[in-house]
């Protein structure tokens, strides 16, 4: 800050808004601090603006719209700066014509910022006494706008350097985007969603108002597309295909030869321009500086498309993107127009952004030339489609690859159901969102979780035996596939499977496993399918003339009650079809210190597994769950035979799910997993009410666990 903004700080009493309003002057000179008297002046397009003329402009914007028509007996600091500073306000009469900002070589720059310090002591008076709510508002949104400068002061001092032809530096510790993997696709399930400002805090008109819009179950990815995903697409022809392109896009790449993203500059390799001068590619950082017509073709090169605004909102409330707003803005698909219900503000200030709405295209997030603290997930940017020169980027999206029967209304449902009855349950298949998935990963790894490494281990002694009784060609059919690891020691066994149909809730887990599946097995055809195998399931027609083999590892039917296996179990035999064999991986009972560390592990994992059900539930259906209430409990239930989870409240409390409101006694349970663990007997016995017969069964040395192959009873 400089030391005239300093003096203005406020000695005695604290005035929050005075000081936030020193804090983004201060910024703005210190953005100009790197450049000459020279680099103010020249406007390098029509699309830029000299420094000097931004560093003006915003002081006008207090000026105009605060000083003049607030603070008594104000006089203006240069009677001409009203017509040389006016952006593009109508209502404040004519202007300097934009294109020809870089030829005012008057004022000078010392004069510009006399200016500046006359509009800040001004203003330090203005401020002195606590203003009205309108002037607050006001006072905010002239600091938004400032903040909207600072970044675009950055974006054209780049674009102007970039056609020097010494390159130069504005800032050579200007901070670099680090590279990182590339996105994954993250499932969202849609359904109706709030987007929108949200709270008391400033927020652009054009934010509001906060509205349900509806979203088909979508993909969208955690990252945001990278420079050596972009030389792929280049590589592989993107910018002379036009099958790729939108027309008005192909119309532009071909007249102005594009042909790869605006500051990049071939030579030995691929270098870009920067704030810190060119530099090298970093393959495995973002692409940045790319119009929508180059995102829209490299998406559909990359068979996906890029997401609506509302589809970027309700993912970014989820909490599982990364590079939101530290990096590029972002294209959306979506036009830029008016949200339902939206009012422009009175007055001119109402000319802010209501009157763009037309022939542009929204960006999300934030970029790394954003001013500290200055976006939201609400906040809707937006540029036309040929822009370059902004510091944009994208992120892919796609429609969801598999009908997600599971949908959320089933979830809350089953939820508000489950909070209702006498004693609190939720089914444990809810576990599996992501995170829920990665987390049992996690457990399976934990000293204390035998059954995977018991299981994986018995399997690897028998896949070749198991694997003999396959005919050839058949379909292997498996049930809650996860991570598809055990599945590996089948494939390997058999080669002569013909297809694998991976089935299970959690999208996530089953598109990276059928993908490194695909990919292993390249003879094999790998059809995943997204659904919950309680309900009702159709296998792919695909399949229909292959022989089945139904597998179902990791005593994941202990996780149903008696009842619901039986069920289960009959239902397999439907889909599976009358000839077809089924192996199931079980649990067997063993004394209760061992069952109980295995589900109360050291390290915590599986407290965090099981709190993660409540992480889910406020995320997913807007619930308000604190964490630090419940405490994780495993418990061995002798007569059931059954390991049970539950989370116990801790206090009295009361919670909101989904608009409604649940009381917690203190020391009261959600039940939120049993898992059952059997004899040779009782499962035999349970298979058996369902019509199957164990013609073939494996126990492993202790820790116990089973496998069972199951054929089914004739007659
Ligand atoms: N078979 C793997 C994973 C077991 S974890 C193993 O043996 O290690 C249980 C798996 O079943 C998870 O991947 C979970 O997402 C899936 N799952 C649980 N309930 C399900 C349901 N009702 N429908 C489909 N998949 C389910
Ligand atoms: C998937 N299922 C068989 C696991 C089990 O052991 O019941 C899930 C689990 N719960 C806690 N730890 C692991």
């Amino acid at each position: 800050m400089s030391s005239t903004l300093r003096a203005l700080k406020p000695k005695h009493a604290h005035n929050e808004l005075l000081d936030r309003y020193l804090d983004v002057r201060g910024r703005t000179e210190a953005l100009i601090a790197p450049l000459s008297a020279e680099d103010m002046v020249v406007q390098s397009m029509s699309d830029a603006s000299p420094a000097k003329w931004h560093i003006a402009h915003t002081s006008w914007f207090f000026e105009t719209f605060l000083l003049a028509p607030q603070l008594a007996n104000y006089s203006a600091f240069d009677p001409s700066f009203s017509y040389l500073f006016n952006s593009y306000y109508e209502a404040l009469g004519p202007r300097h014509p934009r294109p020809e900002r870089g030829l005012m070589t008057r004022p000078g720059a010392d004069h510009v910022l006399a200016y500046r310090k006359h509009v800040d002591q001004h203003m330090n008076a203005l401020l002195q006494t606590p203003p009205s709510a309108a002037n607050h508002k006001l006072i905010e949104l002239g600091l938004a706008h400032e903040e909207q400068h600072q970044e675009l002061l950055l974006m054209d001092i780049l674009h102007l350097f970039s056609t020097s032809s010494l390159k130069p530096e504005y800032d050579r510790r200007w901070p670099k985007t680090p590279g990182g993997r590339k996105g994954q696709f993250k499932a969202h399930a849609g359904g109706l969603v709030e987007i929108g400002q949200q709270g008391e805090g400033f927020a652009f008109d054009n934010e509001g108002p906060r509205h349900t819009t509806y979203l088909q179950p979508f993909e969208i990815s955690d990252r945001l597309v990278t420079n050596g995903q972009w030389l792929a697409f280049m590589d592989d022809g993107g910018y002379s295909r036009p099958e790729l392109w939108l027309a008005e896009g192909w119309d532009i790449v071909s007249s102005q030869q594009w042909q790869s993203p605006f500051y990049w500059q071939p030579g030995q390799g691929w270098s870009q321009m920067s704030l810190r001068g060119l530099e090298p590619i970093d393959l495995d950082a973002p692409v940045t500086h790319i119009s929508y017509y180059e995102a829209a073709a490299f998406a559909c090169w990359a068979e996906a498309r890029l997401p609506t605004e509302a589809e970027w909102e309700a993912a970014a409330q989820s909490g599982y993107l990364q590079q939101v707003d530290d990096v590029a803005w972002q294209w959306t698909q979506s036009p830029y127009s008016p949200y339902p219900g939206f009012r422009p503000a009175p007055g001119a200030v109402g000319e802010y952004n209501g009157k763009f709405m037309i022939n542009q295209m929204v960006l999300r997030g934030g970029a790394n030339f954003t001013s500290p603290g200055h976006t939201r997930l609400s906040y809707r940017n937006f540029f036309h489609p040929e822009k370059r020169w902004v510091l944009n980027g994208l992120r892919l999206a796609r429609d969801c690859q598999k009908v997600i029967t599971d949908d959320h209304s089933s979830f809350r449902r089953d939820v508000l159901n489950g909070l209702a009855a006498d004693h609190k349950s939720i089914p444990p298949k809810y576990f599996y969102d992501a995170t829920g998935s990665e987390l049992f990963e996690a457990i399976c790894k934990t000293p204390e979780y035998y059954p995977t490494r018991a299981e994986t281990r018995l399997l690897s002694a028998v896949a070749g035996e198991i694997a003999a009784t396959f005919a050839p060609g058949s379909a292997l059919v498996e049930f809650g596939s996860g991570a598809s690891d055990k599945t590996c020691l089948l494939l390997d066994a058999a080669p002569h499977l013909g297809a694998y149909v991976p089935i299970d809730i959690c999208p996530d887990a089953l598109q990276q496993a059928a993908q490194r599946l695909t990919e292993r097995y390249p003879a094999l055809s790998v059809i995943p399918q997204t659904g919950d195998f309680t309900r009702t399931l159709a296998l792919p027609a695909a399949i229909s003339h292959r022989p089945r083999v139904g597998f179902f590892p990791g005593s994941t039917i202990g996780n149903f009650n008696h009842q619901q296996a039986v069920a289960f179990l009959k239902s397999a035999k439907t889909i599976l079809g009358n000839d077809a064999q089924f192996i199931v991986g079980v649990d067997m009972v063993k004394p209760a210190a061992i069952l109980e560390s295995a589900y109360d592990d050291a390290a915590g994992v599986t407290a965090s597994f099981n709190k993660n059900l409540l992480v889910r539930i406020n995320r997913e259906l807007g619930a308000d769950f604190d964490l630090s209430n419940f405490a994780h409990q495993a418990r061995w239930n002798p007569i059931k035979q059954r390991m049970e989870m539950h989370l116990l409240s801790l206090i009295g409390q009361t919670v909101t799910i989904a608009g409604q409101r649940f009381t917690f006694a203190e020391g009261e349970s959600l039940h939120t997993e049993n898992s059952h663990k059997f004899s040779v007997e009782s499962f035999t016995a349970m298979v058996a009410e369902a019509g199957w017969t164990v013609a073939q069964h494996w126990i492993s040395d202790a820790p116990q666990v089973g496998l069972f192959r199951l054929t089914q009873k004739t007659g």
